[in-house]
């Protein structure tokens, strides 16, 4: 432990009791939470050991940093590295916003707006005459509204244009605002028709100007309040569902006839994306996992720099503050609640004595009061409440010598921004960092907003932001970080507005990063919901909408994980931070945002998939034809672990397990909306090497044989090129097989139940593949006991860590499950490995089944038995089942052959 914290420079908490009063009030301390050992420049940390034991031991060792390369040292004195993962796996993924084309093409318009009636919220330019004179021309009878909706004639649709133009940052927040709270009043009349509407039958549409680029890179000329209509559309589409939510931005200079037409074919289409942005080909945001391993650090937190953090007293901006703190940043952390006194009496109540205290309270006011309300009482405890957890915070910070101040600032508030800073700064000196926590939020269904509220939240986000942006412009700023949300980015059901500030802030900093001359790093960090602290916690309402959704939060741990790596290390200039599960599961999000009838579009125009983890070994398709399909994919021992934990005689090879699922991934591609059941026939004919640990590109193509309504047949095979320096010698067939296949989430549970062998001992160590002249990692030893007797074999394997394939991915969906399948064929080896000490390797099976899909972190059962020996080949036939008696898998005649060193 010793060696640990002067390796790390932490100090760890005491475990145990306080100590007594005496000790602590001399100079000694002892920590109460791991804090930083921070060592002036060429000092070193050194540590004692002591052991005294009645016994007679009476040891007393000393520890001394070992000395670092100069430069080494000074990286470490400058406060690098400084992101480190969380002891647990982490349960997020980072991943930058990209925009990719995915034109409609031919399809056929599935919501004509023919016989509706749309309501235009008109822009100051004349683009509403452009659009209303296209809907009208498809037969849509178009009310253009002054400021109030038209009570006589109820909208099946609205697009709304009121941002749309060329403006200046001037009155940014207050245009936003009035365009949240306008289209929400325009909303609400017609809400509840909405709610009841058949699919795709009624639309709410945001026609916006940030550039064409949904203002990923700063707005440009256009208007960055249409961001804030962006995040709208995103919130009430996870409330309307059934109807049409979304944003299409332009750049301001847009043809308006092409805008009308742009616009009105994005609506008859009737797809779910909920932005779209329009730079003469159609764009649409797509979430691309950034891989985990350490970025090099390119900011330092340093002893000299000055940090403002608003919102930072309490949540979880006050756990980033204080880990900035820790690494001797000098914080300063804002909010409106007032410092309480230090002797004030529920200061120093546990949280039952504080409820009592509370309950007390409301009765004393009330017998004052009468009048008081309730609501008004409770208001005044929730304040008391949040002055407890700003001075417990503040405690802490104190206990651990911690550079962090509080400063009570509204930073809505222009003149309180300013004078916080100025006394920042004659303080601490100029400020380097900025980060924006601030936030407010109150949710609820967006007909029930009420407009102060909606102000509030908008004003908090974004008016704020624009007052700290400014009032540091002189400032030698290196990084401005935004707590940004998920909600902004993909919408969240009774937070229409609070998904309207935080698109709004995203793009704020976006605009301001892109016109900053002084190389300071802006960026927005999308959240996903943090445990055990902040307002996913401590807010009833939004702690059940949270649960209702299935969003997962993340420890602090993590949290700080993912905030410091941003703060130190990241380049974009947004990222989200969230779990990858969601781009399979989130409704209108990467896989469920784009989708034709038959649910083929899961690729762009580049032919690379929406969601990676959703074809795992697909990087691009390359043709695609009824009933024919070629895709490419790259294999780089580097970014693949599955390539590189797996090799033979030290060359990385593409494991049969994983050749079998990049045949099926082919097939499945193939005949859309349908997945895997059977494999046949499944060869391997030229292992798939990378020789020198050079990439292998290996093209699959896959040709349907028989199609029908529930299940179809395919044939695939895999390819590459042998290239001799530099020339293409000739093309290899590496895997090929035919396969059944079953519409998507067919599968029938079956009964298998695998019993133990009774009367034979588990073995938990022993003879994996592992031996030379092969070689497998981690991945692939996922084996907890086995037992063998005569010709079968009976295993459990753990399950597989799928979150490890490959850094494309964290949430691969597999059609076979290569890393289970893998498992049971080493288990089923082990009857040869045990009784003739032989090392085989796979050469194809006759038949693959696939039962009910595996469950996440689910592990299995296996049972082989040998069915057939013929000297160096061995036939398996083997089933797969869960624990609780199901079938996963079942692969008859698995053919091995034993291999030799050398050989
Ligand atoms: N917690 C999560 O799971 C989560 C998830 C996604 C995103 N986020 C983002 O992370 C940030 C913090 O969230 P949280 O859960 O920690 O929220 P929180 O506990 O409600 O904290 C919000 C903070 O903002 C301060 N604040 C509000 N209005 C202010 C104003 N006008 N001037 C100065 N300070 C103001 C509050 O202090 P006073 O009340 O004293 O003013 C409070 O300290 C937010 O920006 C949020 O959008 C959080």
């Amino acid at each position: 432990k010793t060696a640990l914290a002067v390796r790390e420079g932490v100090l760890p908490p005491t475990l145990g009791e306080d100590p007594s009063p005496e000790l602590m009030a001399g100079p000694l301390r002892l920590p109460a939470h791991a804090r930083g050992w921070v060592m002036p420049e060429g000092k070193m940390r050194r540590a004692g050991v002591s052991a005294f034991g009645l016994g007679g031991i009476n040891y007393h060792v000393l520890l001394e940093e070992a000395p670092t390369p100069a430069a080494d040292r000074s990286e470490r004195a400058r406060g690098l590295p400084q992101a480190r993962l969380p002891a647990r796996d982490p349960l997020a993924d980072r991943f930058e916003v990209e925009l990719t084309s995915v034109s409609l093409g031919a399809r056929t318009p599935r919501a004509p707006v023919a016989g509706h009636t749309v309501w235009i919220l008109p822009d100051d330019g004349g683009l509403w005459r452009a659009v209303g004179a296209a809907l009208e021309q498809r037969h849509a009878r178009v009310v253009v509204l002054g400021s109030e909706p038209d009570a006589a004639s109820p909208a099946d649709g609205i697009v709304d244009l009121s941002t749309f133009g060329v403006r200046g940052p001037e009155g940014l927040h207050q245009r936003a605002s009035e365009a949240t709270r306008r289209a929400l009043r325009t909303l609400r009349p017609v809400y509840e028709r909405f709610t009841r509407a058949r699919p795709a039958g009624a639309f709410y549409v945001a026609v916006t100007s940030l550039g064409g680029d949904l203002g990923l890179g700063g707005a440009g000329e256009g208007d960055l309040a249409g961001a804030a209509l962006l995040g709208l559309a995103k919130g009430l589409k996870q409330e309307l569902p059934a109807s049409l939510c979304r944003g299409v931005d332009f750049d301001p200079h847009e043809d308006p006839e092409t805008v009308a037409e742009v616009v009105v074919r994005e609506l008859e289409d009737g797809n779910d994306q909920l932005e779209v942005a329009w730079a003469g080909r159609r764009l649409v945001p797509r979430l691309r996992r950034l891989p985990l391993g350490e970025d090099a650090p390119r900011r330092a937190v340093e002893p000299d720099d000055v940090v403002v953090v608003s919102g930072g007293g309490r949540g979880v901006v006050f756990e980033c503050a204080t880990a900035l703190a820790r690494l001797g940043a000098r914080v300063v952390v804002t909010g409106r609640t007032p410092l309480p006194a230090a002797d004030a009496p529920f200061l120093q109540l546990d949280d039952e004595a504080f409820e009592a205290f509370g309950r007390e309270h409301m009765l004393a006011r009330r017998r004052e009061d009468p009048s008081a309300s309730p609501r008004r009482l409770r208001a005044e405890i929730a304040a008391l409440e949040k002055q407890r957890e700003l001075h417990e915070n503040l405690q802490r910070a104190v206990a651990d010598d911690l550079p962090l101040e509080y400063a009570e600032c509204d930073v809505t508030d222009r003149g309180a921004v300013d004078a916080l800073f100025a006394d920042v700064r004659a303080r601490l000196g100029p400020i380097t960092g900025l980060a924006h926590g601030a936030m407010v939020q109150w949710s609820t269904l967006a007909s029930r907003k009420e407009p102060a509220k909606v102000d509030a939240t908008l004003a908090v986000k974004g008016a704020a932001l624009a007052n700290l942006l400014d009032a540091t412009r002189e400032d030698p700023l290196k990084i401005v970080l935004g707590f940004g949300s998920g909600a902004g980015r993909f919408g969240n059901r009774g937070q229409a507005d609070y998904c309207a500030a935080n698109a709004l802030m995203a793009a704020m900093i976006a605009s301001a990063g892109r016109v900053d001359r002084r190389g300071a790093r802006f960026v927005t960090v999308d959240w996903t919901a943090w445990d055990s602290v902040g307002a996913a916690v401590e807010d009833p309402d939004l702690k059940e909408l949270l649960r209702s959704t299935g969003i997962t939060s993340i420890s602090v741990e993590e949290g700080l994980y993912w905030f410091l790596r941003e703060w130190t290390a990241g380049a974009s200039s947004e990222v989200v931070v969230f779990e990858e599960r969601m781009l399979h599961d989130w409704p209108f999000l990467g896989r469920q945002a784009e989708h034709d009838e038959s649910g083929a579009l899961e690729v762009d125009d580049l032919g690379r998939p929406f969601v990676e983890g959703a074809w795992p070994l697909v990087d691009q398709v390359l043709e695609r034809e009824p009933g024919r399909v070629v895709i490419e994919r790259r294999l780089e021992a580097e970014r693949d672990a599955f390539i590189e934990q797996h090799r033979l005689h030290g060359v990385p090879i593409l494991p049969a397990t994983f050749g079998c699922e990049l045949l099926a991934e082919v097939a499945a591609l193939c005949v859309p909306g349908m997945e895997v059941e059977a494999a046949y026939d499944v060869r391997i004919q030229t292992p798939a090497k990378l020789f020198r640990e050079r990439p292998l590109v290996l093209r699959a193509r896959a040709v349907v044989e028989a199609d029908g309504a529930q299940d179809a047949l395919v044939r695939s095979e895999s390819r590459s090129r042998l290239t001799l320096h530099g020339r293409h010698l000739e093309e290899r067939v590496h895997h090929a097989a035919r396969f059944r296949l079953r519409l998507r989430g067919s599968a029938v549970v079956e009964p298998r139940v695998i019993e133990e062998l009774e009367g034979t001992a588990k073995a938990r160590s022993f003879f994996h593949m592992a031996r030379a002249p092969v070689t497998l990692g981690p991945l692939y030893s996922r084996g907890e006991w086995i037992q063998v007797r005569d010709r079968v074999i009976v295993g459990r394997i753990r399950a597989p860590r799928q979150r490890d394939v490959s850094d494309r991915t964290s949430f691969p969906l597999f059609q076979v499950d290569p890393l289970m399948m893998d498992t049971a064929f080493q288990i089923a080896a082990n009857w040869d490995g045990l009784g003739q000490g032989c090392v085989s390797i796979p050469y194809g099976l006759e038949r693959l089944r696939m039962g009910r899909p595996r469950r996440r972190g689910e592990g299995a059962r296996v049972r082989a038995e040998v069915t057939r020996v013929d000297d160096p080949d061995v036939y398996y036939d083997i089933d797969v089942a869960s624990d609780d008696g199901e079938l996963l898998m079942e692969i008859r005649g698995l053919h091995l052959r034993r291999i030799t060193e050398g050989e």
